[in-house]
């Protein structure tokens, strides 16, 4: 079959000669892949960020497919159903899963007490091949996968898989109270999603920082809200606090993660000398734009490494850090009925539809930030039609 192999740092390929793969447990299905994302996390694989990402791994966390065959153990699946499938591995019965905290199962990815099961996302998490694919295995196919509703377009049910419950986590963790000002840092589909959702929880006013600005200028049509280019603010931090009577805003989103720009220190030390687990500009600008008392929610993918950051304002302004993989099973059900009430329309996000045979270029489009990339789709030769 085809499938996506990663090759190294900044080097992907249409692998065509993939076997397909197999039922392993009798609790996996076997899903026929009908479409499927590329997302910022694969971009730090791509960039070579990821420790232990081996070379002939299948990327792909966010893909939606059909059932094509189960184990002897799986009951609530059967042959034919479509259904968008959590980003999140997990097994439904640890203490973690118990607790809804599905980006933490215990037993998707033994022994790690650090990171849970993920699809294609580097043997730190599990070690599983994602569905970059035409076919891709899916442990524990009862707990996670979804059927899709009849009337539910395929592109909205892949941006379920991960974009839509990340950018509204974000927008939870936050505890925005009515009225409050959300700064959020990063206009990629995260930070575009959590606009859009901080306004369902009351937010009085939303702010986006980003450094591109065809993505400024599209997240601002999406979702309304107030947008700046960094390039241009001089001190993002300054700007934050001038823009709120001096006191900062009441929540900070961190939407950019690892790969943040904007820091020369920063950038040397997290991306090309790799001594810290990332890129920590935008969790910097965060702690320091956000008023004393105030929360800090990040979904902004960080390395399993230190990193620096200015804990001392954390304390001194009594600030409250959330952070999380997103628990996508957990908000599937709400979220499900935001899009039928059009409340949400993740598909407007998607720009880009490639065939799957063409995942290398679809992977420089979205890395380099070409063509007005927001969102990118692969469409796997067998789901075309
Ligand atoms: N926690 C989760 O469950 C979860 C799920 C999905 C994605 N993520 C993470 O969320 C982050 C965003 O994902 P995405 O798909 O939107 O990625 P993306 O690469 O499309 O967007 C990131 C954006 O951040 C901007 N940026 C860079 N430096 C910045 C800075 N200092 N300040 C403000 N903006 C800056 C970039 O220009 C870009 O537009 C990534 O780190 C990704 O790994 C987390
Ligand atoms: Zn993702
Ligand atoms: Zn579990």
């Amino acid at each position: 079959m085809l499938a996506m192999s990663y090759r190294g740092p900044f080097k992907v390929r249409a692998d065509k000669a993939r076997p397909y793969p197999e039922i392993e447990h009798p609790n996996d299905a076997i899903v026929r892949v009908l479409r499927s994302c590329i997302c910022g996390s694969d971009l730090h694989l791509y960039h070579g960020l990821v420790p232990d990402t081996r070379v002939g791994t299948t990327f792909g966390h966010e893909f939606i497919g059909e059932v094509v065959e189960t184990g002897s153990g799986v009951s609530k699946l059967n042959v034919g159903d479509k259904v968008i499938v959590p980003f999140n591995i997990a097994c439904g019965q640890c203490s973690f899963c118990q607790q809804e905290m599905y980006g933490c199962c215990h037993e998707a990815n033994p022994q790690a007490t650090a990171v849970g099961g993920i699809f294609g996302y580097s043997h730190t998490t599990g070690g599983y091949h994602g569905g970059q694919a035409e076919y891709v295995r899916v442990p524990y196919a009862d707990v996670g996968p979804m059927v899709i509703p009849d009337w539910m377009d395929y592109d909205d049910a892949v941006m379920l898989t991960d974009v839509v419950p990340t950018g509204y986590q974000a927008a939870e963790m936050a505890g925005i109270q009515k009225g409050d000002t959300v700064l959020i840092f990063g206009a990629g589909p995260i930070g575009i999603m959590a606009a859009k959702c901080s306004w369902l929880f009351g937010a009085g006013r939303v702010i986006g920082i980003d450094r591109l600005d065809y993505r400024l200028e599209f997240a601002a049509k999406y979702a309304q809200w107030e947008v700046h280019n960094f390039k241009s603010l001089g001190d993002p931090v300054v700007f934050a606090k001038q823009t709120t009577d001096s006191l900062g805003a009441d929540v900070c989103i961190d939407a950019v993660g690892c790969e943040a720009a904007g820091d020369a220190m920063n950038t040397l030390l997290g991306r090309k000398m790799l001594l810290q687990g990332g890129s920590t500009t935008a969790l910097h600008w965060a702690i320091n734009s956000v008023k004393k008392g105030g929360i800090v929610s990040i979904v902004g993918v960080y390395g399993p490494t230190n990193a620096l950051v200015p804990i001392g304002n954390v304390v001194n302004k009594g600030i409250t850090i959330r952070a999380s993989q997103a628990s996508v099973k957990r908000l599937l059900p709400k979220l499900i009925d935001h899009v039928k009430n059009g409340i949400i329309s993740p598909k407007e996000l998607i720009t880009h539809r490639i065939p799957m045979e063409e995942v290398a270029e679809a992977y420089h489009i979205f890395s380099c930030k070409l063509d007005n990339c927001i969102k990118p789709v692969l469409i796997p030769p067998s789901a075309s039609a």
